[in-house]
Order: structure tokens, then C-alpha cells, then sequence
């Protein structure tokens, strides 16, 4: 019961402004900010930055992968097909699968973050002249309208990065099924990264450049920016354990100390040692990922995995 409602609630201030989320996310018990608020342009980079740290095996995994088998991938994907992908990024993985496909017709990135989008999109224009481009600012986690391309026969989704992992089972399930939907009967190439070592994914999370806690505190720096909040960056430490019961790691900020922070025009409380809750990543094993897929309403068609099986790629067909 205490579940659910904790789960309505953040499921509630995920739907809301940066300023209305952590005003909203600062005053529950305990303190949560919603992850999709780490994508500003700053974040962004950020993020890029983890994409290439030592510690961070799920890109280069991801990339290996897509490499090795773009082949196979780009014939189960078939002929003039258009590309919808989920939270689009730097968009460097989506040219291994452009450059393999037969006749891409259209590429339809959705990010978060606006001028970010705008600036890489406008860099894959010169490097593909004529595949028709169609960036979708907004949360892919809402019902998104996406325009059909001229000339494709079927649409398939990608969605890597293991983002699926930053939702909880029940509500990835859900997304699952509305990106289906959203696809209108074409299939979705999704990265999962898998249960391993807990060393291993703490240092992922935990890196010794200080990237990821750097990108942590991009909540409260951005807060600074945009909405003149008072938070010290150094009242603040990243926290990133791995919660092997429930296969995910947990990503906090904790307060150091007692203190008060302004926040627009009202004052935020945080105890010595409080934990704003900021990220889950959640890990799956191969099968665990295969049932809520099939749950989803998608049939799990193909999967691959890297052989020390630290990253999986899953090719799901709509049923
Ligand atoms: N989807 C990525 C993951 O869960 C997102 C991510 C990687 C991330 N490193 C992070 C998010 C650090 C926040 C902080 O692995």
C-alpha cells in the first residue's frame, strides 16, 4: 500500500516543470527530483563524459555490440524503415544502424533536452543529406505524436543506453507497451545492461574522475541557473550503492550537514545526512528483461550479449 503511493507520487511530479518537480520532490518523504531533470544541456555533456569514462562498460559495450552484429540487426529491421529513437543523446550509436540498414528512409530522434537535440541533429544533417530528419523535443515518456515519413514501410524504435533501466519494472512494463504503440506494429532494438558483480556496477556509478557525481550535482546547479535556488554544491555528496536485492544501484545526493536552502521563494529543510533520491538503474538478466518484454505485448525475437554477457541488445517484433 505505502508502495503505491509512493509510487503515484513520483510517478505524479515526473509529469511537471523542473521548477514545480522540485519544489513538489523537496517536500515528500523522503526527498526525491525526478532523473529526466539531469538532461539539460549542461547535464547532457555530462553524460557524454560518463559515456567514455573507464569505469562506464555499458557504452563501449553497447557500441561493440551494435558493431559486431549490424549485419543481422539491419536485416531483421528490413528494408526502408524509420528510426524512432527514445531519448536520443549524442547520437553517435544511431549511425552504426543508419550505415547498416538498407534505404533508411527517416530518423525521428526524441531528447529532452532542446538546443542539445537541436546541435547534434544539425551535425548528423551533414553526414547524411538525404535521410529525412525529424527531432522530437519532448519526454518520451508521454504520448508523443510522431509524423509518418514519406516512403517507409515500417517504423522500428531504438532505445539504448539501458534508459529502460532508469524505471522501476512495472512502470518500464507500461513504457514497454506505449512505445508499441507508438511504433505502430514495428519492432524495438533496446540495450539492457544485466545483473553482474556489484564491484563492477558500483565503480560504473562511482567513478574516480568525480564525472558522475558531478552530473549528480547538475540537479542542484541547474536549480542555481534556472531558478535561484541556494544550494552549495559542496553541502552536497553523490551517493550511488547497488541494492543487490532489488538489482538495481540507487542514486542519491546527501546533505553534509544541517541546513536550510533557498528554493524560488520558500525555504528547504535538509537534516545532517538526509538522501535526496535522484536515479535507479536497474539490472536485468536476460530472461528477467525477455518477461516484461513479453508482458509489453512484444514478441523477443533476438538478443545478443557481449561474452563476459556485461550488456545485452534485444530485438523485440510487436505481436
Ligand atoms: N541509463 C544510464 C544508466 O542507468 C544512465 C546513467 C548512467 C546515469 N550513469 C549515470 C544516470 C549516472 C545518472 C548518473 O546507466
Amino acid at each position: 500500500m505505502m508502495d503505491a503511493v509512493r509510487q503515484d507520487a513520483r510517478e505524479a511530479v515526473a509529469d511537471l516543470s523542473f521548477s514545480q518537480a522540485l519544489a513538489e520532490g523537496l517536500s515528500l518523504t523522503p526527498k526525491e527530483i525526478p532523473c529526466k531533470f539531469f538532461y539539460d544541456a549542461a547535464g547532457s555533456a555530462l553524460f557524454d563524459a560518463i559515456c567514455a569514462l573507464p569505469e562506464y562498460y555499458q557504452t563501449r559495450t553497447e557500441v561493440a555490440l551494435l558493431r559486431r552484429n549490424a549485419g543481422e540487426i539491419a536485416s531483421l529491421i528490413g528494408a526502408d524503415a524509420e528510426i524512432v529513437e527514445f531519448g536520443a543523446g549524442a547520437l553517435r550509436k544511431v549511425r552504426i544502424l543508419l550505415d547498416a540498414l538498407s534505404r533508411p528512409r527517416g530518423y525521428t530522434p526524441i531528447d529532452i533536452s532542446g538546443s542539445y537535440l537541436r546541435d547534434v541533429t544539425r551535425r548528423l544533417a551533414v553526414d547524411y543529406p538525404n535521410l529525412a530528419l525529424c527531432p522530437v523535443v519532448g519526454d518520451f515518456t508521454m504520448p508523443l505524436h510522431i509524423p509518418k515519413m514519406n516512403g517507409a514501410v515500417r517504423r522500428a524504435g531504438f532505445f539504448p543506453g539501458s534508459t529502460i533501466g532508469n524505471f522501476r519494472p512495472d512502470t518500464a512494463m507500461t513504457l514497454l507497451r506505449r512505445m508499441r504503440e507508438m511504433l505502430d506494429g514495428g519492432g524495438l532494438l533496446v540495450g539492457v545492461d544485466l545483473v553482474k558483480d556489484p564491484a563492477i556496477l558500483h565503480a560504473a556509478y562511482n567513478d574516480a574522475a568525480g564525472v558522475t557525481a558531478a552530473f549528480n550535482k547538475n540537479l542542484l546547479a541547474r536549480a542555481n541557473r534556472e531558478l535561484n535556488a541556494g544550494f552549495d554544491l559542496e553541502d552536497f555528496a553523490h551517493y550511488a550503492p547497488y541494492n543487490p536485492k532489488a538489482q538495481r544501484i540507487e542514486m542519491y545526493l546527501v546533505s553534509l550537514k544541517r541546513q536550510s536552502v533557498r528554493l524560488g521563494g520558500r525555504i528547504v529543510e535538509f537534516q545532517a545526512g538526509e538522501a535526496v533520491h535522484t536515479e535507479d538503474s536497474h539490472k536485468y538478466t536476460i530472461e528477467s528483461f525477455r518477461e516484461i518484454a513479453a508482458r509489453a505485448g512484444f514478441i523477443p525475437r533476438a538478443v545478443w550479449a557481449d561474452e563476459n554477457r556485461q550488456f545485452s541488445l534485444h530485438w523485440l517484433e510487436s505481436r
